[in-house]
């Protein structure tokens, strides 16, 4: 299965702002619904909120003046009366009263009802939104060309797919953001209703609190992205001293590579702690500043009571407790915003993942590659990977359909590089490399693989069974029996070996194989290899000398596997180059001699000194 990922028309280069959030809203996948939802839902939960606080007001004025019929003078009440035909002032005022408290509790408990049902709404959303994000990181890995993944660390994956799992808390953030937005909407309305020159009030003093913050927010971003760099360099470090295990042990060098882990440990560490002070830092401030706010409050109540306006005292109660109220929500929307720029680190790198520069991805072709029918051509080919070190310098040659092509060169000339072109790991110039006279890049790469097998110079294996790393190359919908997988064993000279296994083809062998050795190794990869029956086969010759007898199997599981085929293989062993039909000598990058064995020999050119101390690299 190809992989394919939406990066056209999601160019993120210059995302900036509030398109920043639209865009990975987008990337989440987050359905307009949703917001619909989460828009009705904080309404919903506001305006309850709203209605159980403005009826404390009436409740209060009915219980102090023993009087609840002017209920029927607050507006919309009228109204209410003419539709449902009961007048207020017929009713007895103490089922005033319970209908109110009826009412306040009723609206009360509605609220947190349509506040959890749309929390748990949210959850499912951002738990899928995580696994769409997570799915993204990693195609964008699996798809990066071979270039790029050599300059970045592997464990750059792992923070980033943790990254991933926290943008997604941009869904919670986005959900209290609405729902302290309505509230205070809502909170303000009613003071307006009783009150418009304390509302007026409100409208300078509610704000100041809220901005009063700012600097706090700016810090809180710039840590947020401090956190994320040590994150991704934690993953690094980690990543590498694992996998480099055998040589940290063998120097000795547990003590320097923890002490080293030590440093960014606590690089985390001081980045957590100042950051969480600065978090906490937000809520006592805001409620010294809300208590001036309150003073302030009173004193203006005072002033109007002394300027002759006697007022409700119920309206004044009312009124305090909304004041106090806004506290919390304004701590919210403030804490709002500082989730979202403790988001920022995390954002930004997963721009960074999702943008096509620098990626060096090698583009498929539409053309599928069904076997080749007479060669492959090498056509004044030049490459380099980085800047200004050509690697491999107009180099010309063909491989003829069904016979062994063998390429012999000292260590480092580009025979792998070669083989890494051939491959689409990296992106070859165009008209380079020809199939059947058509150029490589018209092929589809998933075509051109599926047809040819490689045994690479370092073999990969995976923590699995020896059946299922054998496995590993064949289609799934060609799953190979029993007794073919048996015969590819056979083949690649393994049966002995896996007959001695207690557990047999079933055997574990650790990560990337620990448990088994050189010359088993490589025949493991061979018989993967053959294990797929390609078109074309590609053998990079292991550099690992073996033991004779071992080398004598190696060698028989690669005549198995070049047999028949048109095969390239890099040849380090004198016997592989006796059995090829052609050999190229590279050196340098350039192509120096060409031709059968005999002819090399003959012409007592670079291949012979190369035969006579038998060395090919
Ligand atoms: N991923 C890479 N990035 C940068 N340079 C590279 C990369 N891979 C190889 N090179 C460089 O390219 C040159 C050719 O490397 P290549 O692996 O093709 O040599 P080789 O002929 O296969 O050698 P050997 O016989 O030791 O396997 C070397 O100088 C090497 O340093
Ligand atoms: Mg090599």
């Amino acid at each position: 299965m190809s992989i394919r990922v939406r990066t056209k028309n999601q160019e993120p280069r210059g995302v900036r702002g509030v398109r920043k959030y639209w865009y990975f809203l987008k990337m989440m996948q987050v359905s307009p619904w949703y917001f619909l939802i989460q828009i009705v839902s904080s309404l919903c939960v506001a305006g309850f909120d709203g209605l159980s606080l403005g009826l404390l007001a009436p409740l209060l004025k009915g219980i102090i003046e023993k009087d609840f019929s002017f209920l029927g003078n607050i507006t919309g009440v009228p109204w209410l009366m003419r539709v449902t035909g009961i007048h207020i002032q017929d009713v007895p005022s103490r089922f005033l009263f319970l209908g109110l408290v009826g009412v306040i509790f009723v609206s009360a408990l509605l609220k947190n009802v349509v506040f959890y049902l749309s929390q748990v709404y949210m959850v499912k959303q951002r738990e899928g939104s995580a696994f769409y994000l997570k799915n993204f990181v990693f195609q964008r890995y699996l798809t990066f060309g071979k270039l790029y993944l050599d300059k970045i660390s592997q464990g750059y994956i792992q923070s980033d797919l943790l990254f991933a799992d926290r943008v997604v808390r941009l869904l919670d953030a986005l959900g209290k953001l609405l729902i302290a937005g309505f509230t205070l909407v809502v909170y303000f309305s009613i003071m307006v209703f009783v009150e418009w020159r304390l509302a007026l009030f409100a409208v300078v003093v509610l704000p100041a609190l809220h901005f009063s913050l700012r600097w706090l927010i700016k810090k809180i971003r710039r840590t947020a992205q401090l956190q994320s760099r040590v994150a991704l360099k934690m993953g690094r470090q980690v990543f590498d001293i694992l996998s480099g295990i055998t040589v940290v042990h063998a120097y000795n060098k547990e003590e320097p590579m923890f002490r080293r882990f030590r440093q960014i440990n606590d690089d985390i560490k001081r980045h957590n702690i100042s950051q969480d002070k600065k978090l906490r830092m937000i809520q006592p401030f805001q409620e010294v500043l809300t208590m001036i706010a309150i003073l302030f409050f009173v004193s203006a109540v005072a002033f109007i009571f002394v300027t002759g306006r006697a007022g409700q005292v119920s309206e004044y109660f009312l009124f305090l407790i909304l004041v106090r109220r806004c506290a919390p929500v304004l701590i919210q929307l403030n804490r709002v915003k500082s989730d979202v720029a403790q988001l920022d680190g995390p954002m930004n790198r997963l721009l960074k993942v999702a943008e096509e520069k620098d990626k060096h991805v090698v583009s498929s072709g539409e053309e599928e590659f069904s076997g080749i029918n007479s060669h492959i051509e090498i056509r004044n080919l030049n490459f380099q990977y980085r800047q200004h070190l050509p690697v491999v310098r107009g180099v010309s040659f063909t491989i003829p359909k069904g016979q062994m092509t063998a390429i012999v060169g000292p260590t480092g000339s580009g025979k792998t590089t070669l083989i890494n072109l051939i491959m689409r790991f990296y992106e070859c110039p165009p008209g380079t490399i020809f199939l059947d006279g058509k150029d490589i890049r018209e092929y589809s790469i998933e075509s051109l693989r599926r047809s040819i097998s490689l045994v690479s110079q370092e073999v990969t294996l995976f923590n699995d069974t020896l059946k299922n790393n054998v496995l590993f190359g064949s289609r799934r919908d060609q799953r190979p029996g029993n007794e073919e997988v048996l015969s590819v064993f056979k083949k690649a000279r393994l049966d002995e070996f896996v007959a001695k296994l207690p557990q047999g083809i079933h055997t574990e062998i650790g990560d990337r194989g620990v448990r088994l050795s050189g010359g088993e190794k490589q025949r493991v990869s061979i018989a993967r290899a053959l294990l797929r029956q390609p078109d074309i086969m590609i053998l990079d010759e292991a550099t690992s000398s073996l033991d004779t007898t071992t080398e004598r199997l190696v060698q028989e599981a690669i005549e198995e596997a070049v047999k028949g085929r048109t095969a390239i293989v890099i040849a380090h062993r004198l016997s592989t180059v006796k059995n090829a039909d052609k050999i190229v000598v590279i050196e340098e990058g350039r192509k120096i001699e060409e031709g059968h064995l005999s002819e090399l020999i003959e012409r007592r050119g670079a291949f012979y000194h190369y035969w006579q101390a038998q060395r090919f690299e």
